[in-house]
C-alpha cells in the first residue's frame, strides 16, 4: 500500500522504517525540516536500535522518503497515519492542538482527492477524542463535497529501546472505526485491506 506518515517523531519514524522494509510505499512528512532531510539522506531522525539500518536501506530501495509539503503526500497515498505528538498538560489532560492542526492541513488536502482517504490516528487520546475532535476537525471545511475517507483509531503499542522490535512483535493489537463501510486491518502482518 501507498502509506503516509504525518509526524517523524519516535512513532512516526519507527512505523514509516517498519512499513516501508515490510514492502509499502511510504511518505513521510514533518514541518522540521531537519527530520525531512535526515530521512531522505537515509538516516534515522530518532536513536532506537536497528531504525538507522531499515531506514538507510529503505530510502536507498526507493520506497522510503520524506517531505514537509502535507497535501503532496496525501495525494500520493491511500492511508495517513497520524503520529503528532500528544504532551500531557499540567492539569493531566493532552493536549490535541497538533492532532487538531493535522486534521486541518488533512482536510484541505482531501477538498481535491478524489479517490477514498483512510485515516488512522496512532497518537496517544482518550476515549472520545475521536468523535470530538479529529472527525468535526477533519470534515470542517465549509463546502466540501467529500470524496470520502474512513477513520481508525490504532493505539500505539512501541517501548522506547525496543520499538522495532515492538513493532514486528506488537503483544495485541487494538483497533477501533467507526464507518457503516468495514474496514479491516491487520498489523501484526501489516496487511490493510478495505472492503466496499
Ligand atoms: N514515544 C513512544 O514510545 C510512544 C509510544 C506509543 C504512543 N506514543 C504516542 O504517539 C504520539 C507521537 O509520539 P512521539 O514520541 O513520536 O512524538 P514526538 O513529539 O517525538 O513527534 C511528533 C512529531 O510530529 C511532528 N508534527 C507536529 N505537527 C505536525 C503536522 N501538522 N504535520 C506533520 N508532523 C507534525 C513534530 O514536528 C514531531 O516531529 C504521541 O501521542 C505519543 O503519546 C508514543
Amino acid at each position: 500500500m501507498k502509506i503516509s506518515i504525518l509526524g517523524l517523531g519516535y512513532v512516526g519514524a519507527v512505523s514509516a522504517g517498519c512499513l516501508a522494509k515490510e514492502g509499502h510505499t511510504v511518505v513521510g512528512v514533518d514541518p522540521n525540516q531537519t527530520k525531512v532531510r535526515l530521512i531522505n539522506e537515509g538516516k534515522s531522525p530518532i536513536i532506537e536500535k536497528d531504525i538507522d539500518t531499515i531506514i538507510a536501506d529503505r530510502v536507498a530501495n526507493g520506497n522510503l522518503k520524506a517531505t514537509t509539503n502535507i497535501a503532496e503526500a496525501i495525494h500520493q497515498t491511500e492511508v495517513s497515519l497520524i503520529c503528532v505528538g500528544t504532551p500531557s498538560q499540567l492539569n493531566g489532560s493532552l493536549d490535541l492542538h497538533y492532532v487538531r492542526r493535522v486534521c486541518e492541513e488533512i482536510a484541505e488536502a482531501l477538498r481535491n482527492k478524489s479517490s477514498y482517504h483512510v485515516v488512522v490516528v496512532r497518537s496517544t487520546m482518550l476515549p472520545g477524542s475521536v468523535a470530538s475532535t479529529v472527525i468535526p476537525t477533519l470534515s470542517s471545511i465549509p463546502g466540501k463535497s467529500w470524496p470520502g475517507f474512513w477513520r481508525v483509531y490504532q493505539p500505539g503499542v512501541l517501548r522506547e529501546g525496543t520499538a522495532v522490535y515492538d513493532y514486528f512483535n506488537p503483544p495485541k493489537t487494538v483497533i477501533g472505526e467507526v464507518d457503516t463501510v468495514r474496514v479491516t486491518c491487520w498489523w501484526r502482518s501489516t496487511k490493510i485491506s478495505m472492503l466496499p
